[in-house]
């Protein structure tokens, strides 16, 4: 098989998206719309990938250098229509020996199977390959004009005849071909047309003209599905979701009311899983096997041990490694600390910059207090240590294995191990006192009256 190049057009600022942020960076499922459709391209082992950003697109190539390394970058500096952007970026391939793959930056649900499909049947012999898709709204796109399997000519809606709109087998953008006619026909293609671009859907009827072959393969509408606004955003988000989902559940994971569990690309579930609903994992997160997340929970770079359970209404956030068979409860926040093994934090806690050995247990309202305004310091409780209810732990301290902290102390210097520490005004009961004070105080206020 010879190796493929990609071509991935990014140049439109996307007017209708209303923002100072190039289209192709805007967020979905959990990356930038153009990251999806790089990583789609590095999935080929894709031998080069050329971009075409819009002037003033720095930002946009950075972002991509960041998932391809060697990605190479050229400049469109006037919008003159795709097969014009395409050829911005022929003389980067002009050595290329093989199929070269032209896909669009707004379109990120692209599948490297469904890519693999266009580029086989490339490989199996045709010149060129167009990957097209059914829709019961084809109003907009290109319609594929068809012959058995030959793929005749894509005609634009604004220049299509009545008879053609009918059609509702569309483009979908994405095209390969071998580079060697790509090149030769890139600089026949013409702008006589409604919009006057030139029209990269052109290549289809000129390929046909010299007498090459050109075929089609059909995908999934919402494959395909490209984002021209804020609407389509959350349309594509909510289609990656719903894969990562899937992929969650099929692994083994049961998600309750899985519409309202957010995940992202990387979450990593394991089997017997339950997740409940209200859920958000952000990035870099990994569940262990029988871990309970219970609902209104978020968690960010965070690792949940075999049987943990989190929540509900917990918060884990980066670097927080709960052990297996910890618990963290309602309204707790835990940060760049670990949980050891069957450790408790159940109510209103937080715990940051920290270790909890196994089993220790610790009570509502506890705080480490890690930040003294200029540097971060640790706390560090030993195994199987109590912390009554309402203390304060002031960092850097270190409580004992086995010590028990006495409820609402403020704990400013370490405690051996098995010892118990107090640190809080003494009580002290005035027998009587109160009836004493409400009668004085009667007595006043009637003085008053
Ligand atoms: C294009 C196709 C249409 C297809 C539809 C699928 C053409 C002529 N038409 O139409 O057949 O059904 O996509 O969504 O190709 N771009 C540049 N430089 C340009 C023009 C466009 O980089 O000068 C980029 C855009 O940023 C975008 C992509 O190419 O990523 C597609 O351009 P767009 O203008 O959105 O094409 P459509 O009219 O949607
Ligand atoms: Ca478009």
């Amino acid at each position: 098989m010879k190796p493929i190049a990609c071509i991935v057009l990014a140049a439109g600022m996307g007017t209708r998206m209303k923002s100072s942020c190039p289209k192709v960076l805007h967020q979905a499922g959990g990356r930038s719309l153009l990251g999806h459709v790089l990583l789609a391209a590095r999935a080929l082992e894709a031998e080069k990938v050329c971009l075409v950003v819009g002037p003033d697109m720095t930002d946009v190539t950075e972002a991509a250098e960041a998932v391809i390394l060697d990605v190479v970058s050229v400049v469109q500096a006037e919008r003159r229509g795709t097969a014009h952007a395409v050829s911005m970026a022929a003389p980067a391939l002009r050595d290329h020996d093989g199929p070269v793959l032209v896909l669009y930056g707004d379109v990120p649900l692209i599948q490297p199977e469904t890519l693999d499909r266009l580029r086989q049947i490339v490989e199996a012999g045709a010149d060129m390959a167009v990957l097209g898709f059914e829709t019961a709204n084809p109003h907009g796109y290109g319609r594929l004009i068809t012959r058995k399997d030959n793929l005749l000519a894509i005609r634009e809606q604004l220049d299509s005849s009545a008879e053609e709109n009918l059609i509702n087998i569309c483009n979908s953008g994405v095209i390969c071909l071998n580079n060697e006619l790509l090149q030769h026909l890139l600089p026949k293609i013409g702008n006589d047309n409604a919009k006057g671009e030139y029209y990269l859907t052109d290549l289809v009827g000129l390929c046909n003209e010299v007498g090459r072959s050109c075929k089609f393969a059909l995908c999934d509408e919402t494959e395909v599905l490209g984002v021209n606004d804020r609407v389509q955003l959350s349309r594509a988000d909510g289609l990656f979701q719903q894969r990562y989902r899937e992929r969650a559940m099929l692994g083994g994971a049961t998600l309750i009311g899985p519409k309202t569990v957010f995940l992202s690309p990387d979450t990593r579930i394991g089997r017997d899983v339950t997740v409940g609903p209200n859920v958000v994992i952000g990035p870099g997160v990994a569940i262990s096997e029988r871990a309970r997340i219970l609902p209104f929970s978020h968690l960010e770079g965070a690792r949940v041990g075999k049987g943990a359970v989190i929540g509900p209404y917990a918060r884990l956030r980066p670097q927080a490694d709960v052990g297996d068979g910890a618990k963290v409860g309602n309204f707790v926040e835990i940060k760049k600390a670990t949980l050891e093994a069957g450790a408790k934090v159940n109510h209103l806690t937080y715990i940051g910059d920290a270790r909890v050995g196994a089993g220790a247990n610790v009570g509502a309202g506890t705080i480490t207090c890690n930040y003294d305004g200029f540097f971060k310091h640790f706390t560090d409780i030993g195994a199987g240590a109590f912390i009554g209810s309402n203390s304060a732990l002031v960092a850097p301290v270190k409580i004992g294995d086995g010590a028990m902290i006495g409820s609402g102390s403020v704990i400013t210097s370490d405690v051996p191990a098995s010892a118990l520490a107090v640190a809080r005004g003494r009580q002290e009961n005035r027998p009587g006192w109160a009836d004493k004070f409400r009668t004085l105080m009667r007595a006043r206020k009637k003085a008053q009256s």
